[in-house]
């Protein structure tokens, strides 16, 4: 747990990990990493959905949401696009360099509220990685859930995060996968298009189902509008909003959209909380 007193004190963790789950300009690296002092982990608690402020000493720190299940134990895994000056320090680090980490930061997805429902997720690009502690979570307490179906799609198939799990889901019989890419490529056996288009052709019932969605605004967007043609009402549909950050805890200023605070009363919202509010969709 971060330390009260000054909650802008990061640990420091050690890489353990690197590989690259995208190639090109903006390539996503995943690091898995663990805490240099053991005894952090002792209080270190956190739960799907929640971020981190993962920073290279003598750059800077960014937010980066926490891409590893709670359930997956003695590390944390973050995936990261290269954007700008964090990230490509960050990217320039490999196995056995340090990073620091402050948090766990924001809220979560109500994942035990969730239990005995269907959950869908939704996801597109690196939307997926707050996606995937979700999905995580939920195979590792596979009996407190319904149906899993994962919808996941990117621009082509070199697009794609974390390829091993998605072969993985495809192979489950606990797991229902549907991926897509936009563009038509040769040997993609898959949908053809984008993801709220194939969010259409799976159709998910809205009954007794919980919709999970993240990935570029225009997708959410569109995922939503879908979602609440196929019959999912705001309160049964959440996403997380990724408004740039300084503090990461409500201190700032720099992260409002109406009278929220995304890094302290979010990332993660349901529909019917942000409906309301131009500003979270602008
Ligand atoms: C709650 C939350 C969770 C996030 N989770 C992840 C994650 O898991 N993986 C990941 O790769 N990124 C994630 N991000 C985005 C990440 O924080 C930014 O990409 C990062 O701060 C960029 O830092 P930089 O110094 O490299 O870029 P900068 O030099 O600050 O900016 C470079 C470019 O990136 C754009 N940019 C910076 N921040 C954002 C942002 N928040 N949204 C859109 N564009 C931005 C700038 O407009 C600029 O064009 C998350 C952001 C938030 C708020
Ligand atoms: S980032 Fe400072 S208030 Fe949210």
């Amino acid at each position: 747990m971060m330390d009260e007193s000054n909650p802008y004190l990061p640990y420091t963790a050690k890489i353990l990990e690197t590989w690259y789950e995208t190639p090109g300009e903006r390539s996503i690296k995943t690091f898995k990493a663990a805490f240099e002092d053991e005894k952090v982990w002792d209080t270190w608690e956190h739960k799907p959905g929640q971020c981190a402020m993962v920073g290279r000493l003598g750059v800077g720190e960014s937010m980066f949401c926490i891409s590893s299940s709670p359930t997956e134990e003695g590390y944390l895994r973050f995936s990261i696009m290269k954007m700008g000056k964090v990230t490509s320090a960050l990217h320039e680090l490999e196995s056995g360099d340090t990073i620091t980490v402050r948090g766990p930061l924001g809220n979560s997805f109500p994942l035990k509220e969730w239990e005995g429902k269907n959950i869908v997720t939704i996801g597109g690009g690196i939307g997926q990685a707050p996606l995937r502690p979700v999905i995580n979570y939920i195979r590792a307490n596979r009996a407190s859930y319904g149906e899993l179906t994962v919808i996941y799609g990117s621009r082509t198939s070199s697009d794609l995060c974390f390829k091993d799990e998605l072969d993985c889901f495809m192979s489950e019989e606990e797991t229902c996968c549907h991926l897509s890419v936009d563009i038509e490529e040769e040997g993609w056996p898959h949908y053809v298009g984008f993801v709220p288009s194939l969010l259409v052709e799976v159709s998910p019932s809205p009954e007794n189902a919980i919709a999970v969605t993240c990935g570029p605004p225009v997708m959410i967007k569109f995922v939503i509008q879908n979602l609440e043609k196929l019959g999912f009402a705001p309160e049964q549909i959440y996403t997380t909003l990724e408004n740039r950050m300084k503090c990461g805890i409500g201190k700032c200023g720099r992260c409002n959209v109406g009278h929220l605070y995304v890094c302290k009363d979010g990332p993660v919202f349901s529909y019917a909380t942000l409906k309301d509010i131009p500003e979270a969709f602008a």
